[in-house]
């Protein structure tokens, strides 16, 4: 464990608040300890934010690492999905704000200059080598269950192994569609996958509580068969289709069964399949 205690006239945005106070930082052995270059509130229950990405660490889009803050001896350290694709040089990550949660009550004020600390081994299912081959991949999102997909849709990789990638997000209200709304966007227009994912890349947002033009659980519109009319899309086909689900355990287990009916079988890294899922937080 490395304590710094800092002075105050170092000038390290934690002094920010009080430059008077000196602030010990802990950072425990073997962790990566990373600066926040950017920080974007939606609501008041989500965030984005991006921090420097170490040299040395590699990880797969998909996938999610151990992060934390290093406030404390024993410090809280939370599994939280790369939001970034894996060749990104910074890290992104989208976030919740729990009220009273013993990271995000702290994570939530985090700025620019502030430090993060996050264990070196990235790990996850929703990576495209957990899947077979195939021509179109859903991802399926509820809350932040969107941050593997915001890694994974700017990845041209993924549209290397899938002709159309359709990514559906769905949140109670409008304003919790802003992240997915304009990661999509962007990707689009990036300099970098921008030309790959124009025409294959396919977005559909869905609200539950608040009016918006597709309304209703992703479920109950798979079911009832209007993701496919809106979307002018063919029905979820076992046989070309893979599936990537993250979301709340209820919802996990709702699409499971769905899927399942309809002859997807889930895969791992070890034993890829047709569909895989990832719960984007415990409870
Ligand atoms: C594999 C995996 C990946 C994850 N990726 C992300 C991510 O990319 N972004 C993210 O914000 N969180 C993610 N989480 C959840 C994250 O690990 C923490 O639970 C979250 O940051 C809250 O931490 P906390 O200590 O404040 O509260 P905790 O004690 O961890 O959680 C308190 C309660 O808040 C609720 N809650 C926790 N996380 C969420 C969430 N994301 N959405 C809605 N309700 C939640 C649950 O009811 C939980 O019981 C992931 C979890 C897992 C298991
Ligand atoms: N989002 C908020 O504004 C808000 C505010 C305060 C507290 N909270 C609490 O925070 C926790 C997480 O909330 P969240 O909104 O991030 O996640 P969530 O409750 O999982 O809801 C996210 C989206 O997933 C849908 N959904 C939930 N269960 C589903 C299922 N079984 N199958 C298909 N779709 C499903 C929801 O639809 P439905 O609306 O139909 O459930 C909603 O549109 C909850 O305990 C909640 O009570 C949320």
């Amino acid at each position: 464990m490395t304590v710094l205690n800092l002075e105050p006239d170092m000038n390290d945005a934690a002094l920010a608040s009080d430059p008077t106070k000196a602030v010990p930082v802990f950072i425990p052995d073997g962790v990566f300890a990373e600066k926040v270059t950017e920080v974007q509130h939606y609501t008041d229950r989500l965030f984005r934010f991006r921090i420097t990405r170490p040299q040395s660490f590699r990880f797969r889009s998909g996938e999610f690492v151990m992060i934390g803050l290093p406030n404390s001896q024993k410090p809280v350290m939370r599994a939280y999905s790369v939001a970034s694709p894996s060749w990104d040089e910074e890290l992104e990550f989208f976030s919740i704000k729990v009220p009273g949660g013993p990271l995000t009550e702290h994570l939530q004020k985090i700025q620019v200059g502030d430090t993060i600390i996050m264990r070196p081994k990235p790990t996850g299912t929703l990576v495209n080598d957990a899947l077979l081959p195939g021509k179109r991949l859903f991802c399926f999102s509820t809350g932040t269950g969107f941050a593997p997909f915001a890694s994974l849709i700017r990845d041209p990789e993924t549209y290397e192994k899938f002709e159309h990638v359709i990514v559906t997000h769905t949140c109670r209200q409008r304003d919790e569609l802003k992240y997915s709304h304009d990661t999509v966007e962007n990707t689009l227009n990036d300099p970098l996958v921008g030309e790959v994912a124009q025409g294959h890349l396919h977005y559909f947002p869905s609200t539950t509580r608040e009016e918006t033009q597709h309304m209703g659980r992703i479920t109950t519109l798979i079911e009832t068969g209007e993701l496919y009319e809106a979307m002018k899309i063919a029905p979820l086909n076992a046989e070309t289709d893979r599936i990537m689900v993250c979301g709340s355990m209820a919802f996990m287990k709702d699409i499971r069964t769905i899927v399942d009916k309809l002859g997807f079988h889930e895969g791992s890294n070890a034993d890829p399949g047709t569909y895989v899922v990832e719960r984007a937080f415990v409870g």
